[in-house]
């Protein structure tokens, strides 16, 4: 375990003991150690307990303490803001997600990304009737498998994790207030509160990231390379962290794919056919993948982290428009393949009255079911067309007409025995087969690709593994509603992929 160490101001023994109080806990019992922070990196100290920043933890956190101790290997603190931020830091408001803000931080060693979440706490009775606050529940998974993932390419690099409370610094509630600003002169406004009208006692979860670049929503796209750079991106990273991970995105939208723009590499022109040539690497785009509220990954010890989704069925029965309307019904795919093991789609009348109890094989969102990834790589190549075509009808047909294959191989109708992909693997071997990656760009610096590490999944054993194919519906109890829409549904998204 590396020497424990801390940065910056700190917290005050009136501070410490006021919260000792508060959680009941005698001040000296207080043994906990500060975390290293990598946003101050200047006045490093040794640590001892005369000067570590130390306030108890309260009961309803420990959970998340105990995971991020097992993670880890040291405690997870909760510390004073000071501990971590400058009062008059550079810091920007760059996003507003359910139940968390998220701030970017320029320092002289570059930039970080802090998501900062309210934690929902009995012991705080106000934080339970916030709408903007978090279940620690919800959070852990996410936290651990970023913990799990840091290293694999095109995840966003995990710096740590900081439980802070306290007042909140002056540059934050400003970073608050020009984000407003911005929202307001567009019509909209936050829905969080602003931040140093909140209890000074209020803990939040501060989880600090790469700085990954921008959403994929905010991106403009102008050349077929840069559709491809993304599309085969995303399938290089999901199919590297389903082999060395079982890992599983389960919501892979525009807001959860971040683009960073790069120097421009030396392979082949922008929107020139280079018939021979590979379709990936030439926009140096870097693609990081974020956002793990919703997945499910192994971890180092073998534990499999995940967000039970059975616990809030409102994922599944979302509408929506366009784009928005396949997205949500990515999330009833994916439960109609865990609950039935088909590919077909239930709609929302059946996921709100479906229950895993009326299947007879016992199901969970712990299993591990890559097919999801493929869901969403056939959301993103539709996304990725349909952005396209916005500004560039032309290209965007260009690109259809390259995707034809592809396309093929996506559709929930295609059966397994005519190609359809079962996992991301098979996506990247289809692709590496197609020339449009090339071997050496998915091998690591031994040379060796992380394809040979585990022959994909075959749909017989993914299946097997779940329900089972066309049979799987027996499964069910008989009670089970039937709503027979599936066909008409697979007619209508099919007009989507069109860049007509
Ligand atoms: N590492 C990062 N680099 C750049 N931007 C980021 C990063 N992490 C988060 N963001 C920005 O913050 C937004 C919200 O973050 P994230 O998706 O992780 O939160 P969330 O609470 O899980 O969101 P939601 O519930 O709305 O999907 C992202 O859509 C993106 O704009
Ligand atoms: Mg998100």
């Amino acid at each position: 375990m590396p020497p424990l160490r801390t940065y910056g101001s700190k917290r005050s023994a009136s501070a410490r003991a006021t919260a000792a109080a508060m959680f009941g806990q005698a001040e000296e019992d207080l043994a906990y150690a500060v975390g290293s922070l990598s946003l101050q990196p200047e006045e490093e100290e040794e640590l001892t307990l005369e000067n570590a920043s130390i306030i108890p933890v309260p009961a309803s956190l420990l959970p998340l303490v105990t995971a991020y101790k097992t993670d880890i290997g040291r405690p997870l603190l909760v510390q004073d803001w000071n501990d971590i931020l400058d009062d008059h830091a550079d810091v920007t408001k760059i996003a507003e997600a359910s139940y968390a803000e998220v701030y970017r931080v320029n320092t002289a060693a570059g930039s970080s990304i802090l998501k900062v979440m309210r934690i929902r706490m009995e012991e705080q009775p106000e934080s339970m009737r916030c709408y903007t606050a978090s279940d620690v529940k919800a959070i852990i998974s996410e936290i651990r498998i970023m913990n799990a993932l840091t290293t694999v390419p095109g995840f966003v690099t995990y710096k740590d994790a900081h439980l802070v409370q306290g007042m909140i610094p002056p540059c934050i509630t400003k970073a608050y207030r020009k984000h407003v600003k911005a929202l307001k002169r567009d019509g909209g406004w936050s829905h969080f509160p602003v931040p140093h009208t909140l209890p000074e006692e209020t803990i939040y979860l501060v989880i600090e990231l790469g700085d990954a670049g921008d959403v994929l929503d905010e991106v403009g796209l102008d050349t077929k390379e840069q559709v491809w750079d993304v599309f085969i991106g995303v399938t290089i990273a999901l199919a590297r962290a389903e082999v060395t991970n079982e890992f599983e995105h389960r919501d892979l939208h525009e807001n959860n794919i971040c683009v960073k723009l790069g120097p421009k590499r030396p392979v082949g022109d922008d929107n020139h056919d280079d018939a021979n040539g590979p379709k990936y690497g030439s926009t140096g785009w870097e693609i990081t993948l974020i956002d793990y509220g919703l997945s499910r990954t192994q971890l180092p010890n073998g534990e499999i982290a995940f967000n039970n989704l059975e616990d809030d069925l409102r994922l599944f029965g979302s509408q929506g428009f366009g784009i928005a309307r396949v997205q949500y019904e990515t999330y009833r795919r994916m439960r109609t393949y865990l609950i039935l093991g088909t590919r077909t789609v239930k709609q929302a009348g059946w996921q709100k009255d479906f229950r895993f109890r009326d299947v007879k094989t016992p199901r969970s969102w712990s299993e591990f079911l890559p097919y999801t990834n493929v869901l969403w790589l056939r959301y993103l190549l539709l996304m990725l067309i349909r952005k396209l075509k916005d500004k560039h009808p032309s290209l965007a047909k260009n690109v259809e007409a390259e995707a034809k294959e592809l396309k093929r191989q996506f559709e929930p109708m295609t059966k397994v025995e005519n190609g359809a992909f079962s996992t991301a693997q098979d996506v990247l071997v289809w692709l590496v087969g197609a020339g449009w990656v090339t071997e050496e760009q998915i091998s690591g610096e031994d040379g060796t690709s992380f394809l040979t590490m585990g022959e994909p999944e075959t749909e017989a054993e993914v299946e097997g593994d779940n329900a089972s194919g066309d049979n799987a519906e027996e499964n069910v109890e008989e009670d089970a509603e039937e709503d027979g829409e599936e066909d008409g549904e697979e007619d209508a998204e099919e007009d989507l992929y069109s860049a007509d």
